[in-house]
């Protein structure tokens, strides 16, 4: 496993494909599980699983524990959980179908006895009533508040945050609350920004129901808006008491949404995990027919990934980083498209395909991975190159402004070596990012 302590000079190289063991355990009482399976565990952990309760012994070794069960017991209604670890806020992720039927996995989570449900218009239409049983149902003394916010990334601004306040404070929520977010990525983040500013930070607990927020936004607690000047300006680093996951959620997805999130699956595999990128490309199918044994195992894995660069690097001074494959590249689509036109993912799986192109011109990877990475980005329906209105200046000047230039250098995460690693570098040839640009490029 790559050392974090070097920061960056010049480069740092990641190849920290999960080195973890699988083992088998029996739960102790299966009748929570309504299954005799035998729950097979990742990492260097021991787990203990009770009913109506699940205790998991922490590895000190490795600094993360992944507790995970078998996909036999997901169709059982069990969850498997993810387990990110960071010391005294860590917090289980809990992922399988029919979780929201199972109220005792939320309401063990739930502080106090006043819940503010965070939501809006179409998801809570959807699933409100549902939340707000699981949180309620044989628990009479809680009670149960929701606002419900207008849907779009355009309303994710200090004027509708200033709403969830509203409410909490006409509701008279004090300190031991808890606000729950019920939504895709952008009701996670302001409710999480809603959860660490009000009273000075109250719990919070994630309920996802995005692809892309159930593998990749809901984990690792950054919350914020956007500023009228740039997305995602003004925030905080906040952690959940637990992230909730009911796959069946994901039925009522639209189909764009869904594919959406999976680049962001396909990344993992690409910055990380060899292995899973090789059963995605088995998998695909199954991923796109929404088939759950395939989507909860995607979402483990993918969540398995990001808690563990998360719980080496939780406020992102280098190997954070890397989850930021085709990103900048992707940044400057949503920019100089516009926002709204193409969705966050459809612009990072166009962006992945432009870095693993400079990769390749750099000489760091063979043209196998260039062809595997357009061929599973195509059966996912998701773009293979920007859209044609892109020209290089429109490239080049968002990307001048990007987070990551240091000393007026623009760092890349760029794939070098086998499958399943990268680098985050300012030191590569700048004629390899100019021969991308203009091969994607008409002008
Ligand atoms: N905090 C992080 O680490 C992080 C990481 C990645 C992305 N993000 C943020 O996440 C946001 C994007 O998230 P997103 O892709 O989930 O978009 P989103 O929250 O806008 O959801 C997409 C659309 O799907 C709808 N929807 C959500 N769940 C549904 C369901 N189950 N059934 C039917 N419709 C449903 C939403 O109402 C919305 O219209 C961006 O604001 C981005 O900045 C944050
Ligand atoms: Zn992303």
């Amino acid at each position: 496993m790559a050392s974090t302590a070097n920061a960056f000079s010049p480069s740092l190289s990641y190849n920290l494909n999960t080195k973890t063991k699988s083992s088998t355990l029996k739960p102790s009482s299966p009748s929570f599980f309504q299954t005799r399976s035998n729950v097979s565990v990742r990492g260097l952990c021991s787990v203990e699983l009770n009913r109506g309760r699940v205790a998991v012994s922490r590895s000190s070794r490795i600094g993360l524990r992944i507790c995970a069960s078998t996909a036999e017991l997901m169709e059982a209604k069990a969850p498997t959980i993810v387990d990110v670890d960071l010391g005294n806020r860590s917090y289980p992720i809990y992922i399988g179908s029919g979780l929201l039927d199972q109220p005792e996995l939320l309401q063990r989570h739930v502080h106090g006895k006043r819940v503010l449900v965070v939501t809006n218009n179409t998801v809570g239409a959807i699933y409100l009533d549902k939340v707000v049983g699981a949180l309620t149902r044989g628990n009479p003394n809680v009670s149960v508040e929701s606002v419900i916010l207008p849907d779009g990334e355009k309303y994710k601004d200090m004027d509708t945050l200033m709403k969830v306040f509203d409410k909490a404070i006409e509701s008279r929520l004090d300190r031991r609350c808890t606000f729950v977010a019920l939504g895709g990525g952008v009701i996670g983040d302001m409710c999480g920004y809603a959860a660490a500013s009000f009273l000075r930070g109250v719990n919070f607990i994630q309920i996802p129901t995005t692809v892309m927020a159930q593998v990749d936004s809901s984990v690792g607690g950054k919350t914020g808006i956007n500023h009228r000047l740039g997305k995602n300006l003004i925030g905080a680093f906040y952690q959940p008491q637990c992230v909730l996951i009911d796959t069946n959620t994901l039925n009522t997805l639209p189909d764009r949404e869904l594919a959406s999130g999976l680049a962001e699956v396909i990344k993992y595999g690409l910055i990380r995990d060899a292995e899973f990128f090789e059963w995605q490309e088995k998998n695909m199918e199954r991923l796109m027919a929404r088939d759950p044994n395939a989507l909860a195992y995607a979402i483990k894995r993918s969540c398995e990934n990001k808690a563990e660069v998360v719980s080496l690097d939780e406020k992102e001074s280098g190997l954070r980083a890397t989850l930021n494959l085709g990103h900048t590249f992707g940044h400057a689509i949503e920019t100089g498209f516009g926002y709204g036109q193409w969705l966050h993912g459809e612009a990072v799986a166009a962006g992945m395909v432009m870095a693993v192109d400079m990769s390749y011109r750099l000489g760091w990877i063979d043209s196998s991975i260039v062809k595997r990475v357009h061929s599973i980005l195509e059966r996912a329906k998701l773009p293979t190159a920007p859209p044609e209105t892109m020209t290089v200046e429109m490239f080049k000047s968002v990307m001048a402004v990007d987070k990551k230039v240091a000393d007026g250098l623009l760092r890349l995460i760029l794939l070098k070596g086998p499958l399943g690693n990268c680098v985050f570098t300012g030191d590569y040839d700048r004629k390899g990012l100019d021969d991308t640009l203009r091969a994607f490029c008409k002008s």
